[in-house]
This record gives C-alpha cells, sequence and structure tokens, in this order.
C-alpha cells in the first residue's frame, strides 16, 4: 500500500457519499467563523478555538462536545488549548480540480513567548470532511529553548450518544464501554467488568484501557467511532473518522505508534507514548503537521461499522493534490506537489523476507529518532514481490533509506539518498542479510513484535470480539500462573506460542495489577533456554554470536529518555553454561512503556553477546537470560513499578 502520495488517480465516487454540487458557504464575525456545503456544516467558535457546532445532513454530530481542535502538551503548567484571544482568519477559493473550498484558521502566541500553536480547517465542495493541518512555531532568541513539544494532538470529542462504537483498525472494534464508577486499575484503565450486560463487557473486555485501541502508523489509515442509528434523528448510522491520507510529517517512521480512539476521535501528532521521540521548540522551530482528512459518514438503517470504515478507508485513494497545491499558499511550511519528487527503488532482498518495508527519513539516524531535527519528513512503502518500490510525493531533500522485512535480523540502510523535486530518483539496492555464522537456533520471528509469543497476537477466546491478546490488560496474563516454575524453554520442543513469554518481567504483581496485589519474585527475572548441540556444529569454531532483538523494553525512564531513579539504564545478562557474558546495559532513551499500554512492539532495539564458542559444549547447553532481580523504582502515577522487556526474536550463531 502507498498511502503517502496524493494520487493522481480521478477521484472516486464514494458509495455512500454522492458528490454534492451546491457551492461553498462561509461567514465570519466577532464569535465564529462558519463553512457549510450542501451536507456538512461547522462553526469555529472564537473563544474556545475549537469546532463548536458540526453537522451532516442535519444530524449534530457533537451533541454539546467540541472539535476538532488542538492541544498540545508544551507550556510550563502542562497542556495548553489554544483559541481564546487567539486571532482567526477565512479564507475562500476554488483548487486546481475547479472546486470551490473555505477554510479557518486559529493563531495563537501562548502568553506572548513568542510559541504559537495554529490550527486549520478546510471544507471543500463535494465533500464531508474536514482537511486539517495543525502548526506549532516557537520564535523568541532571548530564550532559546522553549522546552519540548511533548504532546500534540488534535480530537473530535462529542458528548453525543449518538457514537456507540470505537474502531481503530479492521480488526479492533467494540461498543463504546462505560467507566463512569468503574475501579481504576491502572493510570487510564479501569475495571468495567462489574456491569455484566453492558455490550463491551460482552464483548471486548472486562477492562478497558485507551491504550486498547492503539495502533501502529505503518498501515493506519482510519480509525474512529460509529453511530448504529439508534440514537440518530431518523435511524441513518453515523461515521466520525480521521483518516491518515499523508504521515510525512509525524515523527518516529512506520513502527510509530500511538492511540487513536477511546470516545475522542485523535489525530495523535506528536506524543512520547509507546516510547516515541518528541521535538525540543528552540529559537526557530517552525513546524506544520498534516494534512490529515477529519470524515464524516452516513449510511441508510443498517449499515454496518464495517461498511462505513471501509468508506472511510476509500478516501484515502482520492487525489487532493490539485486541492493541496491550491491551499499552500494559506498554510505555511505546506509544500506543493511542485517541491516534491519520486523514490523508484527495486530491492533484492534476502531470501525469506516477507513483508519488506522502504523507509526514507532523517539522514544519519535511526528513524525512530527523527524528532532530533524538526525539519524531519518520513515516508515508506511496502516493497512488492519483485522487489519494485515507489514512494510518491517526497519533499525535495536528503534521506536515510531503511530496509527491514519480517524473516529477517537486522536492517538494509544507506545515508544521503537525494531526493530532487519534481524528478524520480532511482535505486537498485542488494540487501544481503547480517550474519555471523552458521545459525544454530531462532526464537522467534524477527519482526519487530512480540507477537508471535504467549499472549501476544493470539486472539482472546474469553470474550466474542476476541481481541489479540496483548491488547488486554496486562495483568490478566498471570505469569506466575502461566508459568510457575519459570520459563524453561527447550530449542527443539518447546512451543513458542506456550512456552515463552509475551514479556520478561523482573517482578510481576503489585501497583496497578488489580489481579496480583502482591509483588511476586520466584522464577521470574531468570529465564532459561535449554539447547543440544552436535560435535560437527562447533567443530572448529571459534566465535559464538548471541542476537537479541527487542520490541520493547522498559527501564524505570518509561517513555521518558530519562529518570532519576534507580534502572534508569538497565543491566541486562546472559550467563552461558555457566559463564557471564559482558553485560548489555539498554539504555534509558531506548525505554517504553508498551506491553502494560497494550502493545507488542515500540522503541525497538537489540544488541550481539559475542563470546568465545568454546563456552558451547556436545551435547546439553543452557543459557540463562536475566533482569536483575527485584528490579522496581517508584511510578508517580497508578502505573507497575517493575521494569521488563518484549523480545522481537533471538538467535545463536557461530564461526
Ligand atoms: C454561525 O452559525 C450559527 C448557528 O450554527 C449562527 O448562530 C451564527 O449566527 C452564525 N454566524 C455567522 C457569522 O454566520
Ligand atoms: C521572530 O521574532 C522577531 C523579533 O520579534 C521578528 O523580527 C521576526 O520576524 C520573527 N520571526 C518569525 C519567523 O516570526
Ligand atoms: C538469576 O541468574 C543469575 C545469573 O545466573 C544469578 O546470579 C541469580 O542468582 C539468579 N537470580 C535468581 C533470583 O534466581
Ligand atoms: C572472531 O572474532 C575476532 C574478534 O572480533 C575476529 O578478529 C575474528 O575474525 C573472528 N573469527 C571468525 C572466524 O569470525
Amino acid at each position: 500500500m502507498k498511502l503517502f502520495k496524493f494520487r493522481f488517480a480521478i477521484a472516486t465516487l464514494l458509495p455512500l457519499v454522492p458528490a454534492a454540487l451546491a457551492a461553498i458557504k462561509s461567514s465570519e464575525d466577532s464569535s465564529a467563523i462558519n463553512i457549510s456545503n450542501d451536507r456538512l456544516s461547522f462553526s469555529v467558535a472564537k473563544s474556545s478555538g475549537s469546532v463548536s457546532k458540526l453537522s451532516l445532513d442535519g444530524q449534530n454530530l457533537l451533541g454539546t462536545g467540541r472539535g476538532p481542535y488542538l492541544d498540545c502538551h508544551c507550556v510550563d503548567s502542562g497542556f495548553w488549548t489554544p483559541g481564546n484571544g487567539a486571532t482567526y482568519k477565512l479564507f475562500k477559493g476554488t483548487d486546481g480540480a475547479g472546486q470551490e473550498y473555505a477554510g479557518a484558521m486559529m493563531s495563537h502566541d501562548y502568553q506572548n513567548t513568542g510559541k504559537v500553536l495554529e490550527q486549520y480547517w478546510f471544507l471543500r465542495n463535494g465533500e464531508t470532511g474536514m482537511h486539517v493541518f495543525a502548526r506549532a512555531s516557537y520564535n523568541n532568541s532571548r530564550v532559546p529553548s522553549g522546552g519540548d513539544l511533548g504532546e500534540m494532538r488534535q480530537l473530535f470529542r462529542p458528548t453525543s450518544t449518538l457514537w456507540t462504537h470505537l474502531s481503530s483498525s479492521d480488526e479492533m472494534y467494540g461498543p463504546i464501554p462505560d467507566t463512569s464508577g468503574a475501579p481504576t486499575v491502572q493510570d487510564a484503565s479501569w475495571y468495567v467488568g462489574g456491569k455484566k450486560d453492558h455490550p463491551y463487557v460482552k464483548q471486548v473486555s472486562d477492562y478497558f484501557t485507551k491504550y486498547m485501541f492503539s495502533e501502529e502508523w505503518r498501515n493506519q489509515i482510519a480509525h474512529g467511532m460509529y453511530g448504529d442509528g439508534s440514537k440518530s434523528n431518523d435511524g441513518s448510522a453515523f461515521g466520525a473518522w480521521l483518516v491518515m491520507n499523508t504521515k510525512d510529517t509525524y515523527f518516529g517512521g512506520p513502527t510509530h505508534s500511538d492511540l487513536t480512539v477511546d470516545g475522542i476521535v485523535y489525530n495523535y501528532l506528536v506524543s512520547n507514548h509507546h516510547g516515541n521521540g518528541v521535538p525540543e521548540m528552540t529559537n526557530g522551530f517552525d513546524r506544520t503537521f498534516g494534512p490529515q482528512y477529519y470524515y464524516f459518514n452516513k449510511g441508510a438503517k443498517g449499515t454496518t461499522l464495517q461498511q462505513l470504515r471501509s468508506d472511510a478507508a476509500k478516501t484515502v485513494t482520492t487525489n487532493w493534490t490539485p486541492f493541496y497545491d491550491s491551499i499552500a499558499q494559506h498554510v505555511p511550511n505546506l509544500l506543493p506537489s511542485s517541491r516534491r519528487g519520486i523514490f523508484q527503488g527495486t530491492v533484492s532482498l534476502p531470501k525469506g523476507a516477507t513483508r519488506a518495508v522502504a523507509v526514507l527519513a532523517l539522514s544519519g539516524a535511526d528513524f525512530q529518532d527523527n524528532n532530533k531535527d524538526s525539519r524531519a519528513y518520513q515516508y515508506w512503502s511496502e516493497i512488492e514481490s519483485t522487489g519494485s518500490v515507489t514512494i510518491r510525493s517526497v519533499k525535495a531533500g536528503t534521506y536515510r533509506l531503511t530496509i527491514y522485512a519480517d524473516g529477517i535480523f537486522g536492517e538494509y540502510t544507506q545515508d544521503g539518498v537525494d531526493i530532487k523535486a519534481g524528478q524520480t530518483h532511482a535505486a537498485t539496492v542488494t540487501w544481503a542479510s547480517e550474519t555471523a555464522g552458521t545459525e544454530l537456533w531462532r526464537i522467534g520471528t524477527p519482526d519487530k513484535s512480540c507477537g508471535e509469543f504467549r499472549h501476544g497476537n493470539a486472539k482472546s477466546t474469553s470474550k466474542t470480539l476476541g481481541m489479540r491478546e496483548y491488547r488486554e490488560y496486562w495483568a490478566v496474563h498471570d505469569f506466575p500462573n502461566d508459568f510457575p516454575n519459570g520459563i524453561k524453554y527447550k530449542i527443539g520442543t518447546s512451543d513458542l506460542t506456550k512456552d515463552f513469554n509475551y514479556v520478561h518481567w523482573s517482578v510481576f504483581g503489585g501497583k496497578a495489577n488489580y489481579i496480583r496485589k502482591d509483588p511476586y519474585y520466584t522464577n521470574v527475572n531468570n529465564w532459561t533456554i535449554a539447547f543440544d548441540v552436535t560435535p560437527q556444529q562447533i567443530a572448529g569454531k571459534t566465535n559464538a554470536t548471541l542476537t537479541i532483538q527487542l520490541a520493547g523494553v522498559k527501564t524505570s525512564a518509561g517513555n521518558n529518555d530519562h529518570a532519576d531513579k534507580a534502572w534508569n539504564d538497565l543491566p541486562y545478562t546472559v550467563v552461558v553454561n555457566g559463564k557471564q557474558l559482558p553485560t548489555w546495559t539498554i539504555p534509558s532513551q531506548h525505554s517504553s512503556s508498551c506491553a502494560v499500554r497494550s502493545a507488542a512492539t515500540c522503541y525497538t532495539t537489540g544488541h550481539k553477546f559475542e563470546f568465545n564458542a568454546g563456552f558451547l559444549r556436545e551435547g546439553g547447553n543452557e543459557m540463562i537470560l536475566s533482569l536483575p532481580a527485584k528490579a522496581t523504582a517508584p511510578e508517580d502515577a497508578v502505573l507497575p513499578e517493575s521494569v521488563y522487556l518484549q523480545y522481537d526474536a533471538l538467535r545463536l550463531e557461530v564461526a
């Protein structure tokens, strides 16, 4: 799928939304900017910076709620919602495809510190959605650092009972839970199972955490809410979706994951959730995020969530190029197509590679760290089975090309890939997979995820909708109960879906564990891997290499890059047949709050333990993988205090 280009196809006529022909109407006074076409109408309130009224075919979509609107965690006091005291502008025009449009802009300088947030909403004729952009800038030479842009997001936040279901992806959906009066089990997580007859409890889980509905950006297209018609004016079903039609102004590359919907439909532009990096607002910082598309649709009574979802997803292929080129004059930093080029690659992949992807991101850096440069843009595209890959609409500039694939350890990188405006950059790449000799064994599939292990991607059987187990509130996967003797994994006979847990804990239970309230230590932090070696396998071998790739690791730094606490940097040790290898100290910057935030993949990292092959012996061998025992650090929020890690894959090679 290539979602990151403005397609040059004829705009598809959507089955549920006939194209409208009536003109755009717009008006402005001291309290509001109103914009409408013949189906969708909205009002931006100048007192709050929010869309305060929104209707589709006369149906109020917000109730007394609001949004889309913008907020950030970027000022000394924490969160800031700009708007009250902001300046506003109304834009009108006709785009390159001859469609009329109108747009509203809000710009607010935080206490005249030079920290400016801007929000843009555009409505185009014939469409029932808003094209949104958000800009953050900082201009203050007296205070060179404005601090981190810790979080920035757009929110569609209705109060209306119109909405009955949440959906973050094709496979993840369910009725909206009722958390009123429910006990908090963890930060932003509740036990809702007390209401046994509630549809959410019957279909999804006894617990609800907003992180259950988080998704990885790689293939994300649309997420949002559905109203089944039980509460609409005329029985029609409704949908409210955030469509990611471009992803180049987000950070963190295709592995970035974040919240999508929890009763609010989010467009998370920046956050540190799941260990994501955030940019620092230094003097001169100026970045515009978007476009993304808040899309609203409607179907006759009985139209399903899946039908409205798939209609929303189809809009991603709409050709908005003439429109975005036309509005670039109103949106600072929005690059028209004339300033973009094409990457065309032919990739020879290693044998066994599946689901290969090519990424263009900040040159000289891991794409997970592209937040370090506030001007960094990012692109990716799936590589076809022929090895061909095309990435369109790439901002002219110099990039690192990264290629990775399921089934292959390591990745291919090449810096200095130069994309020129209006040109096609052709590249031929041969990716030879990394090797340190002959492979003796591997555990798991390198795919940046712990999904193949116990409680990973397997679907829960406790409720009818069967969500993937890693999304569940983690405490239900009770480690002492599942592994009373700890992990003893025998290569060749053990089953990784049963005998290898998705999380390697130091401690299980205690704070934020609603089920096991006392910490449990026995046989938790040390895992044993047993394997047999034949004389032929080690004959003449001198060097052994144990590669460990992690899908995530939580040091005491959690989602931050640093913590002034024990286990900020986390020592991880391996003992081979009684001989301890040099410790791997996992740095705090690689930490993420992952499994406890319902994720099987977060900030990924890894290490190679190189050791004397003489440590291996003919016959039975044993390797102990250890986190320090009882390694906890205090958490201010209701969160588990144990450090832990999540394996992606491991392998042992000899040369
Ligand atoms: C905007 O729309 C509201 C109703 O939604 C109306 O009360 C208000 O007068 C309108 N303002 C302008 C400037 O048209
Ligand atoms: C930054 O602030 C200075 C001083 O107030 C001003 O002259 C300059 O135009 C500002 N730059 C931007 C990009 O707003
Ligand atoms: C874990 O393994 C390490 C290394 O073999 C050992 O020193 C330690 O005593 C073990 N800890 C526990 C709690 O079993
Ligand atoms: C073993 O490792 C040493 C030190 O890194 C290296 O010099 C040597 O070439 C390696 N030998 C083999 C067979 O890989």
